[in-house]
């Protein structure tokens, strides 16, 4: 049985943040309601591959969702929401600031509606402090909590990395601080209010730098290939360099394309078996024995060096080649994969992280996976509903309304939008 199966949950999320949340409690088991606005989603129509069909940005989503349109700026759709909240153990939104007091539903009055629910809010700086009313995306998020600052090479503009950690990664917060808060309301019959804000979750991506940043009072940081130094307050952009307490970096290999490169940690434990696996194709038969790169400390000191030699060696070899190479030997490695990389591979797909799906609008595409594997309970992944598929579906299920009531809620434009005023 699905681990959340019984959980349902009222989704107002949009973009990226919030929907990436509530499809991972999808794909755990929950039924998820997508309350959307009646124009839809607004990424159901950004970055459109194909024409009139839902673009990938939603699609890739809000797979195992159910979808309802109701107009929140009429009477009768603020019931269909009373209505539902009633009748769901969680809600959650990511909309600007402001925008569900508006409607006339703050926390306080949602709980009173039903005191057991669960509530989930995204925010990009959360609900108090300075940065309170502002509206925020991904790069944004990126670039406020730290992670800009900290990417990119040292004497280069900051850059955003390509992992979405301000939206999809404040959305993962989210899931847990949810999954917790419903655990705690099965227990007590309260619900409360879950908040993650993108500025806080990129920090919490962040925290090795926030070690780093703390360390600077004290020293320089050897294993950074940047110069530090005592009392240098910010921490620097430092490339590949490996961000922990081994030496590591990415190697150009053979044919010397975008992505021909490989990561490689020198563990100070394989440096033996790799300086003598690479030193006699380098002419250094005794490289293992070379004073320079003897200790963690000497290679710490001599790594421009050391990189050299790793990349003077890989010049022979494509990036696979040398994972082949080191792998026997131990030495922790990946090949820098491109997305056509991965959408080949072999243990990507037997892992299930590329999945074919079907859709009525724009026919076979592809999915990433489930990345949480639950061994009782592995996730079926179906394709993101069309606007409003089950909005009468769950009207009638959920609600129990019957053909009287969901034909007047639809004369009063409750489930769509208003029509456009003549100019
Ligand atoms: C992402 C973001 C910047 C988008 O901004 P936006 O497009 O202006 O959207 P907002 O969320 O501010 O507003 C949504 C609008 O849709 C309206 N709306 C939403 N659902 C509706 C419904 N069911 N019926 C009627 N209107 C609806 C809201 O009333 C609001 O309009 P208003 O400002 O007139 O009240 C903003 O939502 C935000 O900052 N969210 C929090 C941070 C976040 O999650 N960012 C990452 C997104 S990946």
């Amino acid at each position: 049985m699905e681990a959340l199966k019984g959980v349902r949950i009222l989704d107002m999320t949009h973009v990226q943040a919030g929907p990436t949340c509530s499809q991972l409690l999808a794909w755990m088991g929950a039924d998820v309601i997508k309350f959307e606005n009646p124009q839809g989603d607004a990424t159901r129509g950004q970055l459109r591959d194909v024409p009139n069909a839902d673009s990938l940005y939603f699609t890739m989503l809000n797979c195992n969702k159910r979808s309802i349109t109701v107009n929140m700026k009429s009477a009768e759709g603020k019931q269909v929401f009373t209505d539902l909240l009633r009748k769901c153990d969680m809600i959650m939104e990511n909309f600007g600031p402001g925008v569900l007091d508006r409607f006339g539903f703050p926390w306080e009055k949602i709980r009173e509606i039903n005191p057991k629910i669960v509530m989930g809010s995204i925010k990009g700086f959360g609900s108090s402090g300075p940065y309170a009313d502002f509206k925020a995306y991904e790069n944004v998020a990126q670039a406020m909590g730290g992670a800009m600052s900290t990417t990119g090479v040292p004497d280069g503009p900051p850059f955003v990395t390509g992992a979405q950690i301000g939206d999809s990664g404040t959305g993962l917060h989210l899931a847990i601080g949810l999954l917790a808060a419903l655990r705690q309301a099965e227990r007590t019959g309260k619900g409360q209010y879950v908040e993650v804000a993108m500025m806080d979750g990129v920090m919490n991506l962040c925290r090795v730098k926030f070690r780093d940043h703390q360390r600077l009072t004290r020293g320089d940081m050897p294993e950074y290939s940047v110069p530090t130094y005592k009392g240098m307050g910010e921490v620097p952009r430092a490339g590949n360099d490996s961000g922990g307490g081994q030496l590591g970096n990415a190697i150009h290999c053979k044919p010397h394309g975008a992505n021909d490169w490989i990561y490689i940690v020198v563990q100070e434990a394989v440096w033996d078996a790799l300086a003598k696996r690479i030193g006699p194709e380098l002419g250094m038969p005794g490289l293992a024995t070379d004073a320079r790169f003897a200790t963690i400390g000497e290679r710490r000191k001599n790594q421009q060096l050391m990189w050299t030699l790793i990349n003077k060696f890989a010049e022979k070899y494509s990036k696979r080649e040398f994972m082949e190479i080191l792998n026997p030997i131990d030495v922790p490695c990946g090949p820098i994969m491109s997305t056509e990389d991965l959408a080949n591979d072999e243990h990507v797909r037997g892992r299930q992280m590329w999945v074919e799906l079907d859709h009525p609008q724009r026919g076979k595409w592809w999915n990433v996976g489930m990345p949480i594997k639950l061994s009782d309970s592995p996730a079926v992944i179906k394709r993101s509903p069309v606007l409003g598929e089950h909005t009468e579906e769950i009207l009638r299920e959920v609600l129990g309304y019957d053909q009287n009531k969901i034909s007047s809620l639809k004369t009063a434009g409750a489930l769509s939008a208003p029509p456009k005023k003549a100019a």
